[in-house]
């Protein structure tokens, strides 16, 4: 069911230094910062040829990814996103399959302009999953 991979997600504390990490010394393709307030995240996009990696950096006071970095205080690993050609379909297989979607099942608007899901990560070898319709 899960196609391509869309993106990792990393959450940093310092969106300028990641940056600058990605485009010295990896020698990558990096985005200007883009604020995202609805998503209570500040996003530099990192272009691979076959993927994207996603810097998040908090933005506002209630940002989803704040007491993932209170825990991990030098940032990490946050999410990874898979593609799924039908978001409705794939949310109830996975229901049915017993898996927990987060919030209310209803699929929201990414990053992308695009309907998005995330998945429980104690359903998921401990990694929270975002399925995103391609
Ligand atoms: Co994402």
């Amino acid at each position: 069911m899960i196609g391509r991979l869309n993106h990792v997600a990393i959450a940093v504390p310092d969106l300028a230094k990641a940056a600058a990490l990605y485009a010295g010394p990896l020698g990558a393709e990096v985005s200007a910062p883009v604020a995202l307030p609805a998503h209570g995240v500040t996003v530099v996009f990192v272009a691979l040829p076959n993927t994207k990696i996603e810097l998040l950096a908090p933005l506002g006071e209630a940002s989803p990814i704040g007491r993932f970095l209170e825990q991990n205080p030098s940032g990490g690993i946050h999410h990874v996103c898979y593609e799924v050609d039908d978001i409705l379909a794939a949310r109830d297989r996975l229901k049915a399959e017993g898996a927990r979607v987060l919030g209310d099942g209803a699929p929201r608007i990414g990053a992308h302009d695009r309907p998005v899901l995330f998945l429980h990560p104690k359903d998921f070898c401990g990694t929270l999953v975002e399925l995103e319709q391609a």
